[in-house]
């Protein structure tokens, strides 16, 4: 009978969570991503937080078990070597963790979904308040050591954005010529015309051994690595993470920790990102001083990150992109020659993106357009599955399928109760 039972998409994106459990830590999905991830864990963590609060928070801990001396959380944390995934612990040679793992960082998503949870449980978030102020800390000092008020990347891995067209121009003075042979494994799972191509991922390749060159030392790689790119989506993030981390402090009582001081450092340089021509936030090569040229979805997150000055302008953006694709939001501007809309980072929608936008839209009282942005996610995974991302024109489920933070934010977002118009 079992085969004839109807199943709900919360009780789905239930099981696929707790399929893609590994003991603690969930992988973003089998086969392509056999590891733990950081942002993907923590967007997990608020999925899990909906039926299982304790595994929630032992989601977290996991995570947080990767903290390095100097405050770095890492993007990627090995557990046991798995070879169906390149480039793995011998590759990053990263040791200077208690646990294997990549060598640069993530978006800083946790001090959010921390507050968030600590709401019911504030006991259980307490011993989370210095790691977070020593992993927001080595941000400041390790990716904005000129005190701009801007934060960098050191590798496009690093944005989460992997493939984004903002870091093509920057990537242009990566040497790729010693990055000698290797063989990808994502493309044996996923169709190429999905994925990065073979140009950027030598890319990433000769910047994982740069960076493996220089033993992870941090502080030489911003001074020397050919990539030096201020983010707006990491700069938003770790500014709301700065204002979520200064909250939890005074829920709990905490003496003051450095937030509020960074907070007025990332206010004041925000600006920065702005390019006129594109009408956006975008990325900056502090390298060239030049500014990415076209509007991308992370833009967005300014008004998630509190930055309002230039609300109107940002929502008049954001109705361009709907009224070029109807299905929001693309993670790369519609009406660019480069957009690809089911390439990764260069074109598809992500759900997880769409709930900070949205949440950063609630903030400024742009109730129906947080409200679009919830349909539409619902909309795409409802009709597509549980897919890692989805193309805006087609509406088709792209790259790897059965994939936790997609169902972490169907259960987070409760997108089940979001009404279908048929
Ligand atoms: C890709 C994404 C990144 C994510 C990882 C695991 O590298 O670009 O954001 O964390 O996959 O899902």
């Amino acid at each position: 009978m079992d085969d004839l039972t109807i199943r709900t998409h919360d009780e789905i994106a239930r099981d696929i969570l707790r399929r893609n459990d590994r003991g603690g830590h969930t992988i973003p999905t089998s086969g392509l991503y056999p590891y733990q991830w950081n942002w993907d864990s923590v967007f997990v963590s608020l999925g899990l937080a909906t039926f299982d609060r304790e595994r929630a928070w032992r989601e977290l801990d996991t995570l947080f078990e990767a903290q390095w001396p100097d405050g770095m959380i890492p993007h990627i944390i090995f557990r046991a070597d798995d070879p169906s995934y390149f480039p793995g612990p011998s590759v990053w040679q990263a040791n200077n963790g208690p646990l294997a793992s990549s060598g640069i960082t993530q978006p800083p998503v946790a001090a959010s979904a921390i507050l968030e949870l600590a709401r019911e449980e504030p006991e259980r978030a307490r011993p989370y308040v210095t790691k977070l102020d020593a992993w927001h800390n080595w941000f400041h000092e390790a990716r904005d050591p000129d005190g701009l008020g801007v934060i960098a990347v050191t590798h496009p891995w690093e944005s989460g954005r992997d493939n984004l067209p903002d870091w093509d121009a920057p990537g242009d003075s990566i040497n790729v010529k010693d990055v000698g042979g290797y063989s990808r494994r994502d493309t044996d799972l996923v169709g190429a015309e999905m994925r990065p191509r073979k140009e950027d991922y030598d890319r990433y390749i000769a910047l994982v051994r740069f960076g493996a060159e220089r033993q992870w030392n941090q502080r030489r790689i911003s001074a020397e690595s050919p990539f030096f790119v201020a983010d707006p989506g990491t700069t938003a993030i770790l500014l709301r993470a700065e204002r979520d981390l200064e909250a939890l402090a005074q829920l709990l009582d905490e003496p003051s920790i450095g937030a509020t001081k960074r907070i007025a450092s990332l206010e004041a340089g925000f600006d920065r990102l702005w390019n006129p021509e594109a009408g956006n936030y975008c990325a900056l090569d502090l390298r060239t001083g030049k500014h990415a040229e076209a509007s991308t979805s992370a833009g967005f997150l300014a008004l998630y990150a509190g930055i309002t000055d230039r609300k109107p302008k940002l929502v008049e953006q954001l109705a361009a992109f709907d009224h070029a694709v109807g299905r929001l939001v693309p993670s790369y501007d519609p009406r660019s020659s480069l957009f690809d809309h089911r390439r990764y980072w260069r074109g598809p929608v992500w759900a997880h993106v769409n709930f900070m936008i949205a949440r950063g839209l609630l903030d400024i009282g742009e109730e129906s357009w947080a409200n679009r942005l919830r349909g539409d996610t619902a909309a795409l995974i409802r009709d597509a599955g549980f897919s890692e991302y989805f193309s805006p024109v087609t509406g088709e489920g792209c790259g790897g399928g059965t994939f936790s933070w997609t169902a972490a934010i169907w259960l987070a977002w409760g997108l089940g109760e979001v009404e279908v118009l048929d």
